[in-house]
C-alpha cells in the first residue's frame, strides 16, 4: 500500500505532497501534562499551511463541475495562507490567480510576494482594524471587504471562478481526509480535537470525521478573542452571501462542544514556545491550538490524547506584531 500511495504522490508532482503530514507528541512543553498532546504539522505542507488541502479540493472539484476551466482566473479574498495556496495550486495547473489580499496593520510583504513568485496578481485592500481589541487577526472578518469585490467581479465576468472558501462545501471536505489521517495515526485514541476557526473548514472536516469514528472525543474551536462576532454555541451564527456559511452549519448540526476565546499575547506567547521548547517553527494559531490542548491535556489526565494541528509557518510572522514577547 505505501509504494502504491507513494507512486500516485510521485507522479502528481508537487500536488502530490499535499496532505499526508507527520504528526509528532509535544515533549518540554507538555511536562506537568499527565495526557499525550499530540499536533499534526501542517506548516510541512509545500506552501506552508494546511491552505493547500483546501486550494487543491476546491479547484478540482470545481474542474469536476466544469464551473472552471482553462483560460478562466481563480480569484478569491485572503489574508494569507488560502491566497498562497491558491497560487501554488492554480499556477501549476495551468490557471490565471487573482487574490484581493487584506494586509491588516503591518503584516509581512513576504505573502505577497509568495503569491507573485507562483504567479497570481495580488490586489491589496486595507481592512479597518478599529473597534478591535488587540492586534489577531480574524480572517473570517478582515477578508471581506475582498470577498465583495470577488462577488462583483463574478457577477460581471463569464471567465472567473471564486473559490468561496468561507462557504465551498470542497473546503470541509478536504479537512475530512485531515480527519481520517489523523485517525489513523492516533489508532483512533482521542480524547479531544482542537483547532483554531477562520472559515471553520479545519474544524468542521474533521468533527465530521471524529463524530462518527469517535464519538466521545470532545471537540473543542479556538476563536481569536478579538473577533467581532463570537461564536456562542446555542446561537445561531449570521450566515451571507459573502460571510459565515461553514461556521453556521456546523454550530446548527451540533458538531462542536466548545469555543475558547485566546488573546493574541497569550497566542504569540505559546508559538514562542513552540519554536523554542520544541524546536517547531510554526505560526500564530498554532500557538493558540497549542495553549488550548496543553489546558485540556491538563484536565484530561493519564492515559488520554489531544490533538491539534499547526496551521501555518512561523515565516509567515517575521516581520510583524508577531515578536510581542
Ligand atoms: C494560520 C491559520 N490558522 C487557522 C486558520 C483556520 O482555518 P479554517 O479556515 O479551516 O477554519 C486559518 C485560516 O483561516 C489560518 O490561516
Amino acid at each position: 500500500v505505501f509504494s502504491l500511495l507513494s507512486f500516485r504522490a510521485r507522479s502528481k508532482g508537487v500536488l502530490g505532497l499535499i496532505g499526508n503530514t507527520p504528526i509528532i507528541s509535544l515533549k518540554r512543553m507538555a511536562t506537568g501534562a499527565k495526557a499525550n498532546i499530540m499536533v499534526k504539522v501542517e506548516y510541512l505542507n509545500p506552501s506552508g499551511s494546511l491552505k493547500d488541502r483546501i486550494a487543491l479540493e476546491m479547484i478540482e472539484e470545481a474542474e469536476r463541475q466544469g464551473v472552471l476551466r482553462q483560460g478562466y482566473t481563480i480569484l478569491e479574498s485572503s489574508t494569507g495562507n488560502t491566497g498562497i495556496a491558491l497560487s501554488l495550486v492554480g499556477n501549476v495547473k495551468g490557471y490565471k490567480v487573482l487574490i484581493f489580499e487584506t494586509i491588516p496593520g503591518t503584516m509581512s510583504e513576504e505573502r505577497v510576494k509568495m503569491m507573485e513568485i507562483f504567479g497570481a496578481r495580488v490586489k491589496l485592500v486595507r481592512p479597518s482594524m478599529s473597534g478591535k481589541k488587540d492586534q489577531s487577526v480574524d480572517g473570517a472578518e478582515v477578508e471581506l471587504p475582498g470577498r465583495k469585490k470577488c462577488k462583483e467581479l463574478e457577477a460581471t465576468r463569464h471567465n472567473v471562478w471564486w473559490a468561496r472558501q468561507f462557504s465551498s462545501r470542497a473546503n470541509v471536505s478536504a479537512h475530512k481526509k485531515t480527519g481520517r489521517e489523523i485517525l489513523t495515526q492516533t489508532n483512533g485514541r482521542i480524547d479531544a480535537f482542537v483547532a483554531s476557526i477562520g472559515t471553520g473548514g479545519t474544524l468542521m472536516g474533521i468533527a465530521e470525521v471524529l463524530r462518527k469514528e469517535v464519538p466521545q472525543a470532545k471537540i473543542i474551536g479556538v476563536q481569536p478573542a478579538s473577533s467581532r462576532i463570537p461564536i456562542v454555541l446555542d446561537k445561531p451564527y449570521p450566515r451571507s452571501e459573502i460571510s459565515g456559511g461553514i461556521i453556521a452549519e456546523m454550530l446548527e448540526r451540533k458538531l462542536i462542544d466548545e469555543v475558547v476565546m485566546i488573546g493574541d499575547r497569550e497566542a504569540v506567547r505559546f508559538t514562542h514556545k513552540l519554536w523554542k521548547e520544541e524546536g517547531l517553527f510554526a505560526g500564530v494559531s498554532s500557538g493558540a491550538n497549542t495553549l488550548v490542548a496543553l489546558k485540556e491535556a491538563r484536565r484530561l489526565g493519564e492515559g488520554k490524547t489531544v490533538v491539534t494541528v499547526l496551521p501555518d509557518s512561523g515565516n509567515r510572522y517575521i516581520r510583524d506584531l508577531h515578536y510581542i514577547t
